[in-house]
This record gives C-alpha cells, structure tokens and sequence, in this order.
C-alpha cells in the first residue's frame, strides 16, 4: 500500500483532492468506505478528540487497517484536530497515517512552538506519520449554528504561512481560506453557499509548496471546491453533511419502520444516506481525473 505522503503528492500534481471525511461511528465508515471503492480513488477518514473519545483510538485503527488490509483498499485514518501534544503521541502510537495539530485558537508563537513540538514527538513514534498544522482559527464546531461564529480569525497571508511551514517543518499545511467549521441553516437547506478564496491559496501555495488542506469543506459550492483544487488543495474535509445525512438516514428508517428494533434492519439507510453524500463529494474532488483509480 502506498504511503499517505505518496498520495498526498500525487493528487498535488494530478490536481485533485483527496476527500476527508469525518465519522463517529461504523455506520459513517461503512458508508464512507463504500463509495470510494465506488469511486475508486483513494479516502482520509477522520476522528476527532471527540469523535476518537466515542469511538476509541485504537479501535478506530484497528477497524481502518482491517479494511484496508483485507480489501487492499487505500483508506488511511487522521486524527483530526487534536489540541494536545499527549493526544498526538496517543494517535501516533495507535498507528494512524496522519495528526492534524490544531493549535489555531492559540497566539502565532505559541502555535509554531506546540506544532513543531508536537511533529518532532509524534515523529519518534511513528517515522512515517503525515504532520498537520493549522494557522487561522474558523471555528470550532462540526454543527448547526445560527450565525457566523465571532471569534474567527483574519484569512492566513501567505507570508505568514511561509514563515509557519519553515519553522515547525509541517508535511501539510491548513490555512484559513474562507470557509469556517459547521454549517448555518440556510446552507443545510442550499440557500446560501460558504466561498473560499482561489487567488490566496495559490499565494499560499507558492509560498509553502507543500499540500494544504481545506477545512470547513461543508455547504461550499462545487465551483468553489473546483477553484480551490485547481489553485493548490490537496485534502478536502467535510463532517456536517455527513452529520446532516446521518441524522436524515435515521429518522426515515424510523418513520418507515416504527416498530423495528433489529439495528441492521434500521441501519442500511443511514449508511446509504451518507455514502450519496460521500459518493457525490469524491466525484467532484476527482473530477480532473479521466478515470479515477485506487491504485
Ligand atoms: O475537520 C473537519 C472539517 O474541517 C469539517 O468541517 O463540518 O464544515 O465540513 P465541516
Ligand atoms: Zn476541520
């Protein structure tokens, strides 16, 4: 299987993005792992802290290894925004492909001191792991919210994103680009759309030249997602549509079975429900590529 930094360079230079998508639970992993082997192209499941906590750190890698050993299925685990350099070394012995460490909330210099830290630790670990650092704060929440949260950060420059990659030697980078975590209503019902800004992540590409990372991927247009990858993403996440799916797969199983109790009978629509979502995202990330591989 080839390593996660071998896939990470060649959708950076084929020009597509791998999807990322979070999960908290097997019902979202089966769905996840269905449609790229759908699609046929390489996945990024994510945990959380949170996430992680539910479903356990070493349970996760040990369900995301047997799928990829069993099927040899390129699927690699992230433990996604992880604030902690305790919480980092625990990922990293569990054996995931990659640690997105989240110090955006904190001051520049304490972010580039933690990051660096955290990468060199995790490093001793696990030679091989894919190092994430984060510069520019866009919320905290894979949720429904009222309204823009207020304690956003300005966009990354590119200067400063420069300065970030050289100090703390991240193998990937994610800027703040105009997308921010979770969904407002409207987007959930398509009446408004999140827009990032193209001519700032090529800045920032040419600034770094190492894959970057949009996060906050929900509810942003697909024009938008085409731009962003043309001008130098290279990972996508996405959580909330998956969470809205979720949620929408289980009430219409219930509805349409009310005195079911037997889970495997109720789950097969929830799975199906975030698999389409999953599906119609890999197609769109992918969509550069004449016909999409695994392998
Ligand atoms: O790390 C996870 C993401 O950035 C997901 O953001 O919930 O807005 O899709 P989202
Ligand atoms: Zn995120």
């Amino acid at each position: 299987m080839k390593p996660l930094q071998q896939v990470l360079a060649e959708a950076d230079q084929q020009k597509v993005a791998v999807g990322h998508f979070n999960i908290s639970d097997l019902v979202a992993l089966k769905a996840v792992y269905a449609a790229a082997r759908e699609v046929n192209v390489p996945v990024l499941v994510g945990v959380s802290e949170g996430e992680r906590d539910f479903i356990g750190v070493y349970q996760i890698a040990a369900l995301v290894r047997s799928i990829r050993e069993q099927n040899s299925f390129p699927i690699y685990l992230n433990a996604d925004h992880t604030h902690s350099i305790e919480k980092a070394r625990e990922a990293a012995q569990a054996g995931f492909d990659s640690v997105v460490f989240d110090g955006s909330a904190l001051p520049f210099e304490e972010n580039v001191t933690k990051t660096k830290q955290a990468a060199a630790e995790m490093r001793a670990i696990h030679p091989s792991i894919v190092v994430e650092g984060e510069l520019g704060f866009i919320g905290s929440s894979s949720s429904i919210h009222d309204k823009i949260p207020e304690d956003m950060s300005p966009m990354t420059t590119p200067e400063q994103a420069s300065e970030f990659v050289r100090r703390t030697g991240v193998d990937v980078l994610a800027p703040a680009v105009g997308t921010m975590h979770g969904m407002l209503k409207s987007m959930v019902e398509g009446q408004t759309k999140k827009h990032v800004d193209p001519a700032r992540i090529a800045a920032i590409k040419r600034a770094t030249r190492i894959p970057l990372t949009l996060h906050g991927g929900s509810g942003t247009d697909d024009q938008g997602f085409l731009d962003a990858i043309e001008a130098g993403i290279t990972i996508v996440h996405i959580n909330t549509e998956l969470r809205v799916a979720w949620r929408r797969g289980l009430e219409s199983a219930l509805a349409k079975r009310p005195d079911d109790v037997v889970p495997y009978k109720l789950l097969p629509d929830v799975v199906e429900s975030v698999k389409q979502v999953v599906y119609a995202r890999l197609r769109l990330f992918n969509r550069s590529l004449k016909s999409a591989s695994a392998h």
